[in-house]
């Protein structure tokens, strides 16, 4: 019986049985490719390939520990790598163009190359010339780093087999050019298949490649996801256009924590680490104003203190408006029903403006209470009692949940000065953070004893 032939997305993988120029599933466009379906396999009684032998679990605990991770030396950025450089891996380091990639990494492949390593960075962006510039630029003339400029894969790879570097960045993904796949360099065949080519090349010979890559406007690597998929660690650059702080955000990591940020500001002289971002989220910040709360949150390892603003506003739209920045839509959507509802604190016919402060994006349900805290500061024109953190979960009865890693929060409060916090009852906060705790049950003793509602 002849097969049908089957058409795959390439971007998201959906199967169709007919080619159409634009996905259903995924929305893309041109992405969808004839695939012809593999030849019936052999009878089972002759399978015809080579036997393996299946090493056992238990004889490998006697091999050697693995090669210890390489550090750059840049702290933010190998805490997001979960503590250094593992050998032969595969990194997608995701982001707006313009944001700073390259400058990260070509600071990054410096340090890697003043510690010893053999680096190269091979741009397919920017002449040799103009990367030297950018180095000069950031100081980094001395590093010993090769600069190369190319595109095809094929002399990329060949040159790469030469070398034998122990880190290759290469400087985008989208620039790259198999010339054995018949689609235009960006294309998602082609990024699909230079992103395969590059990360099986990084397990065979040992070195590791970190790969760049645009994000479209939707916030996607352009081209496939498949490509998350190939590598080991997926790390995304973001940042909001006119604040210099910029923060690398690990999304999956096969060899650390997920979640784990860095934070950098943009300087003149490149990317400057922040040691301590709550510190700079909390230095743009005003007198404590009604609709202003700190949020106490955690970013990964560590605990970050960020501002959350709210205005609060009579609209004159039939729907009001709902505007975030740095936060989760529908959860806003979710905390004004549950004020509503459990609560009886309409916000019906009123606008409503919801931001994190210095470009942060918080993902955290940790800071549920702190959104209610100032949307009710900014509705009722009052303002949190100052030197005050919050933090706490809230669900859909209004009832308040403890979350994880209360001590730390508090610890890092109060390192910044804060003497308060207010916090879901049954929380864990160990002994003696030297901060003045106020625990609440639900939302409406918490709207009683804050706001005297
Ligand atoms: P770049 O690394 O080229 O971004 P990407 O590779 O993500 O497209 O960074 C470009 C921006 O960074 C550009 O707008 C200028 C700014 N920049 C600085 O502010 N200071 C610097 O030292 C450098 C090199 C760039
Ligand atoms: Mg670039």
């Amino acid at each position: 019986m002849a097969k049908k032939p089957s058409f795959t997305c390439q971007a998201c993988g959906a199967a169709h049985s007919k080619w159409s120029g634009r996905c259903e599933a995924c929305g893309a466009w041109n992405s969808i490719v004839e695939e012809k379906p593999l030849s019936a396999g052999p009878a089972s009684k002759t399978l015809g390939g080579r036997r393996g032998t299946p090493v056992m679990l238990t004889d490998l605990a006697t091999e050697e520990a693995p090669p210890p991770r390489a550090r750059s030396g840049v702290e933010e950025f190998d805490r997001v790598l979960g503590g250094g450089l593992v050998p032969a891996s595969a990194i997608l380091v995701g982001g707006d163009p313009g944001i700073g990639k390259s400058t990260l990494l070509l600071q990054a492949a410096a340090s890697f190359a003043r510690n010893g390593l053999k680096c190269i960075y091979v741009s397919g962006e920017e002449a040799s010339a103009q990367v030297r510039m950018r180095a000069a630029r950031l100081g980094l003339t001395d590093a010993p780093v090769r600069l190369a400029a190319e595109t095809n894969l094929r002399d990329i790879l060949t040159t790469l087999e030469a070398e034998k570097p122990d880190l290759a960045v290469i400087d985008s993904i989208q620039t790259m050019w198999a010339d054995n796949v018949e689609s235009a360099p960006g294309s998602v065949a082609q990024v699909r298949a230079a992103s395969h080519e590059l990360t099986s090349f990084a397990k065979r010979h040992g070195v590791s490649v970190v790969l760049v890559g645009h994000v479209t406007k939707d916030g996607q690597i352009a081209g496939p996801r498949v490509v998350e998929h190939m590598v080991d660690t997926v790390l995304y650059f973001e940042g909001e256009r006119g604040h210099q702080f910029r923060i690398l955000r690990a999304v999956k990591n096969r060899f650390g924590p997920a979640d784990e940020i860095g934070v950098f500001e943009m300087t003149g002289g490149g990317l400057a680490e922040v040691a301590n971002p709550s510190a700079l989220f909390l230095s743009e910040r005003e007198k404590p104003a009604p609709g202003s709360v700190v949020f106490a949150g955690i970013e990964g390892t560590r605990p970050v203190l960020v501002e959350l603003q709210a205005l609060v506003a009579p609209s004159s739209l039939a729907q009001p408006r709902r505007s975030v920045l740095g936060w989760d839509s529908g959860r806003l959507a979710m905390i004004l029903a549950v004020l509503e509802a459990r609560v009886g604190i309409p916000f019906a016919g009123l606008d409503v403006y919801l931001n994190v402060a210095g470009g942060m994006k918080i993902s955290e349900p940790a800071a549920d209470l702190a959104v209610a805290a100032a949307l009710l500061s900014a509705r009722e024109d009052v303002g949190v009692p100052p030197e005050t953190v919050v933090f706490g979960e809230i669900s859909l009865s209004g009832a308040l949940r403890p979350v994880a890693q209360a001590e730390n929060r508090l610890k890092e409060a109060q390192k910044l000065g804060f003497t308060t916090a207010i916090a879901p009852a049954g929380s864990k906060f160990g002994e003696g953070s030297g901060m003045q705790v106020r625990t609440m049950d639900d939302l409406v003793s918490f709207v009683g004893e804050v706001f005297g509602a």
